[in-house]
């Protein structure tokens, strides 16, 4: 029992020691003088990327994609480097905890850098189904305003769940790629997950209790053969309320 609590101690304390790098120089000075100069020049490519984002956001032409396009490769081309340079400093022992911080999010250990090539293709699949969903329609209709207007108005089941089946064949269904552990970084936190478990069995009672209040609601307006007074809810009824700000 000892021997295999200490094999998982040691174990985790491995995941984590793992999970961020570090290198050789131990110089506080120019570990400070990297972050100032990462912090200015990410400010400006950050808003040259949100800048060639916007254009083509209220401008979809290939040519804005393109631009688009250029400016994630360059911003990531940096990261990169920024990567490396982080990498290179022994910031785990400096002792500024705002310098360590600082390093902590820049040296993550990211086990799926693409190479250069398929990063492309990533950012233009993105682009791509950004298209696809301004420019989808259903039954003439666009997302923007005409569908929007549907969902966040209508008490027709029968509408809502013809356009809402229409709105994800036409657009596809996503794929729920694996990025979780990426967002989970920001949070800082190791037990994350276990954090959120931990709170989720605090609200579920809460949510269970809201959960059959809006379904009897919902039975209330739209009749039981729409709605089962003890199943769940059905996505078109109330995707609905949480994306258009529909009241029941
Ligand atoms: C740290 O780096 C700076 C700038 O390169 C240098 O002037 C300083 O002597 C270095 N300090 C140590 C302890 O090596
Ligand atoms: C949209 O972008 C194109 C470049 O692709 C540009 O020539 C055109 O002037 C832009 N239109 C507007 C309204 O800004
Ligand atoms: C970091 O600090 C610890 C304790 O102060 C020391 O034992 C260790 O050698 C240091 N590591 C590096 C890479 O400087
Ligand atoms: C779809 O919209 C276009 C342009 O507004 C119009 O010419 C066409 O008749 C519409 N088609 C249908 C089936 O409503």
């Amino acid at each position: 029992m000892v021997f295999f609590l200490l094999a998982v101690l040691s174990l985790s304390a491995l995941g984590s020691a793992d999970r961020y790098l570090q290198g050789t120089n131990s110089n506080e000075t120019e570990a400070i003088a990297f972050l100032n100069r990462y912090n200015i020049e990410s400010r400006s490519q950050g808003r040259v990327g949100i800048l060639a984002l916007w254009k083509y956001m209220t401008n979809r032409t290939e040519t804005n994609k393109n631009a688009e396009i250029a400016a994630y490769q360059r911003f990531d081309v940096i990261q990169k480097e920024v990567w490396r340079q982080a990498t290179s400093f022994a910031w785990k022992n400096m002792t500024d905890p705002l310098v360590r911080r600082q390093f902590q999010r820049l040296a993550v250990l990211d086990d799926d850098f693409l190479p250069k090539e398929e990063h492309a293709e990533f950012f233009r699949i993105a682009a791509e189904m950004e298209d696809i969903y301004s420019q989808a329609k259903v039954d003439n209709l666009s997302l923007d305003p005409d569908l929007t207007r549907i969902f966040a108005s209508s008490r027709n089941a029968d509408d809502l769940k013809k356009y809402w089946v229409g709105w994800r064949d036409t657009t596809g269904k996503r794929s729920g790629a694996s990025t979780g552990e990426l967002w989970r970084e920001p949070y800082e936190s190791l037990t994350f997950e276990d954090d959120m478990a931990e709170q989720w069995e605090i609200l579920r009672p809460f949510y269970l209790e809201m959960h059959a209040y809006v379904r009897m609601k919902l039975v209330k307006l739209y009749g039981e053969e729409v709605v089962k007074p003890d199943g769940p809810i059905p996505a078109h009824l109330l995707g609905t309320a949480r994306t258009f700000g529909h009241s029941l």
